[in-house]
């Protein structure tokens, strides 16, 4: 069971979402099912596009990170991840502040997800 809730400035209020078991995929693929307006392009990890802050709300909920070369390699590009992130990601499965929401899959606890979405929308 998970409750994910999304949070932009391009969105009239937050939207809670629950994403039950078998279904999981990424954060995107439900943002998209459920219409959230995070903007992503390659879908792939390394356009940036998709660029999420997720914040863990049951902090006692560890599960392994898993950071692809590719995500990471991304997010160092985009500045939004520091080595120490990634050391703690790695050696003690401290998720980092900022992921790729088209790399990022939903696991078994809730989280809120923010993004800033298209600032060139009017
Ligand atoms: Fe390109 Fe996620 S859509 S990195």
């Amino acid at each position: 069971m998970a409750n994910v809730t999304f949070s932009s400035p391009v969105m009239a209020k937050d939207v809670t979402v629950y994403a039950v078991a078998g279904d999981r995929g990424t954060i995107l693929a439900l943002a998209k099912e459920h219409k959230i307006p995070i903007p992503f392009d390659c879908q792939d990890g390394e356009c940036g596009s998709c660029l999420v802050e997720v914040i863990h709300l049951s902090p006692m909920t560890k599960y392994a990170v898993a950071l692809t070369e590719k995500e990471k390699e991304s997010l160092r590009q985009l500045g939004k991840i520091t080595p120490e992130e990634i050391r703690n990601a790695e050696v003690n499965d401290m998720p980092p502040r900022h992921r790729l929401a088209c790399q990022c899959f939903v696991r078994n606890e809730d989280i809120m997800v923010t993004f800033e979405g298209d600032r060139t929308l009017p």
